[in-house]
């Protein structure tokens, strides 16, 4: 585990938080990992075609798409590994992940990962997992948008469980502070410069009022200053979401300047103190955001930079293994679904 944070006197509250979360000892992001670039080159050589084509059809039809394919498949590896844990039906036997809380009304995209996988059953039946269709169609959904490319190492296997209360306390959220949010990526093997480069997804996509209705009657104002170009976004944020009851479900993007291109503009609202999210503006404005608001900064300022990082903290994200799967893991044929 790469523990690249100096909080000095914060140290020992990382250790607590870091070692409070979850329970499994299944869990790590390594670059050992058992996945190669070749798995399905004999097996299915066309899949990474078959995916790349499904994955425009969706993201032309609809930029979004491209958003719910990213975060599906970081909510995938933040529960038990990349396996498609958080792709399984709530079943009688099975409690799946879509209804943990920070799942339920909001993750989306199912069904674009149903219409890639059904292509790629048709071409090379049982051969690929969806754990591994979703990483792949991660990727491309990221370059589709104009983010960078890296090489997807594969060789997932699909779990046969899924795990609810995993889903609950793994997956970081919009109102936790910055050193829990910090110590769940560590827990998952991922340093703080992981985070901040993969929280950068958030160029893409949209959030709901429920997760931003504290921040806008919050500190916004604070950390964006009494500019009248921040006053009248703020605004316009609160005529979506009314403070207390209703609106729940209304979005918004979380980049407001180029809300369909994978870009570094987020940072740039974080230098603006305009986040969206309470989780994301902490990175650049919190009191503990010493070491997260150079990188921000960085981000913002060297596209490259960000570019690079990205990439190579997607493929760290994606290879966080599940011993568990890889022994009893299967290729699953309806990725709702375990085999029956
Ligand atoms: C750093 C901790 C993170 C927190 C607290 C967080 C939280 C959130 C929240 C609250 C939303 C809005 C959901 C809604 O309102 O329904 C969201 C959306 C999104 N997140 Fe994150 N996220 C984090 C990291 C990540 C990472 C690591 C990725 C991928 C690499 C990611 C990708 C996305 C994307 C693409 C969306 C937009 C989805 C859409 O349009 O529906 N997030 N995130």
């Amino acid at each position: 585990m790469e523990l690249s944070l100096s909080f000095g006197p914060f140290s020992l509250l990382f250790m607590i938080l870091v070692f409070s979360i979850g329970n499994t000892s299944i869990i790590h992001a390594s670059s050992d990992s058992y996945l190669t670039l070749d798995y399905y080159a004999s097996t299915c050589p066309t899949v990474f075609e078959i995916i790349r084509k499904q994955t425009e059809c969706a993201v032309l039809s609809d930029p979004r798409s491209a958003a719910l394919i990213v975060r599906l498949h970081f909510h995938d590896c933040f529960v038990q590994g990349c396996d498609g844990s958080v792709l399984l039906d709530d079943t009688v036997t099975l409690k799946g992940e879509k209804t943990a809380s920070p799942n339920i009304h909001s993750l989306k995209g199912f069904d674009l990962i149903d219409g890639i996988k059904n292509m790629v059953e048709s071409e090379c039946p049982g051969v690929v997992s969806c754990a591994d269709i979703l990483t792949i169609a991660a990727r491309d959904a990221v370059i589709l948008v104009g983010g960078p490319y890296w090489d997807v190492p594969v060789g997932r296997k699909d779990s046969i469980t899924a795990n609810y209360a995993l889903a609950d306390t793994n997956i970081p959220t919009a109102n936790e502070g910055l050193i829990p949010i910090i110590s769940k990526f560590m827990y998952q093997g991922l340093s703080v410069k992981d985070m901040v480069a993969l929280a950068g997804a958030h160029t893409i996509g949209m959030a709901r009022c429920e997760n931003f209705r504290d921040r806008i009657y919050g500190d916004f104002r604070a950390t964006s200053g009494l500019n009248p170009i921040s006053a009248s976004y703020l605004s316009s944020l609160r005529s979506i979401c009314p403070p207390i009851h209703g609106g729940e479900n209304n979005i918004t993007a979380m980049d407001n300047v180029t809300p369909n291109i994978f870009d570094n503009s987020f940072y740039h609202t974080l230098l603006k103190g305009e986040g969206l999210l309470s989780s994301d503006q902490e990175m650049y404005s919190s009191m503990f955001s010493i070491q997260t608001r150079e990188l921000v900064k960085l981000y913002a300022t060297d596209p490259l930079a960000f570019f690079n990082q990205f990439s190579e903290s997607m493929v760290k994200m994606g290879n966080i293994t599940n011993s568990e799967s890889f022994a009893n893991g299967e290729v699953r044929k309806n990725c709702r679904f375990i085999n029956t």
